[in-house]
């Protein structure tokens, strides 16, 4: 009887801080995966990553602003020439490595190489001539 109500006492004073201490780390946990690894959650949609993580410089529907294009030469994504140019596989590149000249940042620590074809494919869609 009276080792039952050592228990029954241990577990009250211990459960909430147990409680307590797991949920930080799970929430520290989250907060890690959440902004140091992956834009956009990981998600595959091509659109959300692009929204998350190039429209700050090339412009929501792929036009960049002039003060961007000033500032670094942003390149214009809806020039229906980027398709003749660039494969989807060269676009994944460059977002996986950055420009040559390094004027646009490197994602590889952001996007995984899956995100990165699928936001490929979503740039090509911005150049797509709109059907008459
Ligand atoms: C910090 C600003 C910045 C961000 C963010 C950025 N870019 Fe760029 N991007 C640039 C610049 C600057 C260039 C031109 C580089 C050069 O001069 O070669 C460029 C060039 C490109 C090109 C080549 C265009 C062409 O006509 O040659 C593609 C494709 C591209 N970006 C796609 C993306 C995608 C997709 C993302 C998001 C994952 C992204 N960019 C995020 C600045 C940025």
């Amino acid at each position: 009887m009276n080792l039952e109500d050592g228990k029954i006492k241990t577990l009250k004073n211990f459960f909430p801080i147990k409680v307590l201490s797991c949920g930080f780390l799970m929430c520290l946990l989250i907060m890690l995966i959440a902004c140091e690894r992956n834009i956009a959650g990981g998600s595959l949609d091509g659109a959300v990553i692009y929204s998350e993580g190039c429209a700050r410089c090339h412009g929501p529907n792929g036009v960049p602003d002039q003060v961007q294009v000033a500032r670094l030469n942003v390149k214009n994504l809806t020039d229906p020439l980027l398709r003749k140019r660039l494969s989807i596989d060269d676009i994944a590149n460059q977002v996986l490595y950055g420009s040559t000249n390094q004027k646009m940042p490197s994602f590889a620590n952001v996007l995984t190489k899956a995100q990165a074809k699928q936001v490929a494919h979503y740039v090509y869609s911005l150049s797509s001539p709109t059907p008459r």
